[in-house]
């Protein structure tokens, strides 16, 4: 199985480091992978001039899984917008057809004071957002800024087929079957007949799933009910947009956004797997970035492109038990804690990981 590595950019080579010596702690025990480096993002602008070259293009189509660090940083912000770093994101994303984005939100309790929200509110927090990834008004034309009628006017397109609404849907309605059998949709069909056309093909794919409860709510309230009562939700689905919004959001819930993994899968469980955070520049290079939620997106991978349930819950427990021992990053950190940097936090995974 070959794994594509594409650290990116600011801490993303720091934090892939460290899920790389995860990988290679189960290949040193006969887990049959190859790690193959490659360049995406800012990193592959200044090497290449293109945030997503055609070595990486091959590297990612040949692969059987990819693991990503983050992409991103300011001096990328005045390019042209075909050439910034998040282009190449998209562009994997939409290339490789990777139309379901699984995003994990998950409270540990360990980090509970971590919240800005009170404890009761967050408690046991366990949600599942499955976002469309390669659809929506991300990639709807006609797009673009124009001059009419004397002024700039600026639009985009939010469109959806029923084959993409179709194939998202069962996605979600399978990862709802495994878990509490509870789907809530979300849509502003109120508004938008994009999403109308979204919420009648959710609910006549609900036919084929009759152990999962479904129901809709409008994306505004459902952003509203997150920081009211998250505890009600088991999995969300929604489109692209909603999607990046509303993930960001009950990310904070757990608040650890340096924890969350993220899958982004296509048809045949090919998937890249990243932290939900960015490439935070600011602390770049210095040792501090939270490797977890990279480490977690490799136990992700092993799960759903390999099928290496054990290895990925293997991986899970080693964190848990990190955590449990008090080890945190300084994102994390609170007093009564051991504060560790990156490297530090890869060698207690592997020590959790090596002493079972
Ligand atoms: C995400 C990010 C991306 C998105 C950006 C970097 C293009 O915010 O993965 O959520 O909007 O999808
Ligand atoms: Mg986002």
């Amino acid at each position: 199985m070959k794994i594509a590595l594409l650290a990116g950019d600011g801490i993303g080579p720091e934090i892939v480091a460290q899920a790389e010596r995860i990988l290679l702690h189960f290949r040193r025990e006969g887990l049959k992978i190859e790690l193959e480096p490659g360049l995406l993002g800012g990193c592959a602008v200044d090497a290449t001039g293109e945030p997503f070259p055609d070595t990486t293009r091959k590297l990612a189509v040949e692969a059987d899984a990819i693991l990503l660090g983050a992409v991103g940083g300011v001096q990328y912000d005045n390019l042209p917008r075909e050439k910034r770093p998040e282009q190449g994101l998209l562009a994997i994303r939409k290339e490789l057809n990777l139309f379901a984005n699984l995003r994990p939100v998950v409270l540990y309790p360990e980090l509970a004071n971590a919240s800005t929200l009170k404890q009761e509110v967050v408690a046991g927090l366990d949600i599942l957002i499955v976002r469309e990834l390669t659809g929506d008004i991300y990639f709807g034309k006609p797009r673009g800024i124009e001059f009419r009628e004397g002024q700039k006017v600026g639009f985009n397109t939010m469109i959806y087929s029923e084959s993409e609404i179709r194939r998202i849907a069962h996605v979600a309605f399978q990862a709802a079957g495994r878990r509490n059998g509870r789907l809530c949709s979300v849509d502003k069909m109120n508004v938008l007949e994009c999403t109308q056309l979204w919420r009648d093909v959710v609910t006549e794919t609900a036919q084929f799933y009759p152990d999962v409860t479904l129901s809709h709510m409008l994306v505004d309230n459902a952003a509203m009910q997150l920081v009211r009562n998250p505890g009600q939700f088991d999995v969300m689905v929604t489109g692209n947009m909603f999607g990046d919004i509303l993930s960001d959001e009950a990310s904070m819930l757990t608040g650890s956004i340096g924890m969350l993994p993220s899958a982004s899968l296509d048809d045949k469980n090919k998937g890249l797997y990243e932290p939900i955070h960015g490439s935070a520049p600011d602390i770049a290079g210095k040792g501090v970035a939270n490797p977890l939620a990279t480490i977690l997106s490799a136990a992700m991978m092993l799960r759903y492109s390999f099928n290496e349930e054990s290895i990925a819950s293997q991986i899970e427990h080693a964190v848990q038990k990190t955590l449990e021992q008090g080890y945190r990053t300084a994102d994390i950190y609170e007093t009564g804690t051991k504060k560790v940097g990156t490297l530090e936090m890869g060698d207690c995974v592997l020590e959790n990981l090596q002493s079972r």
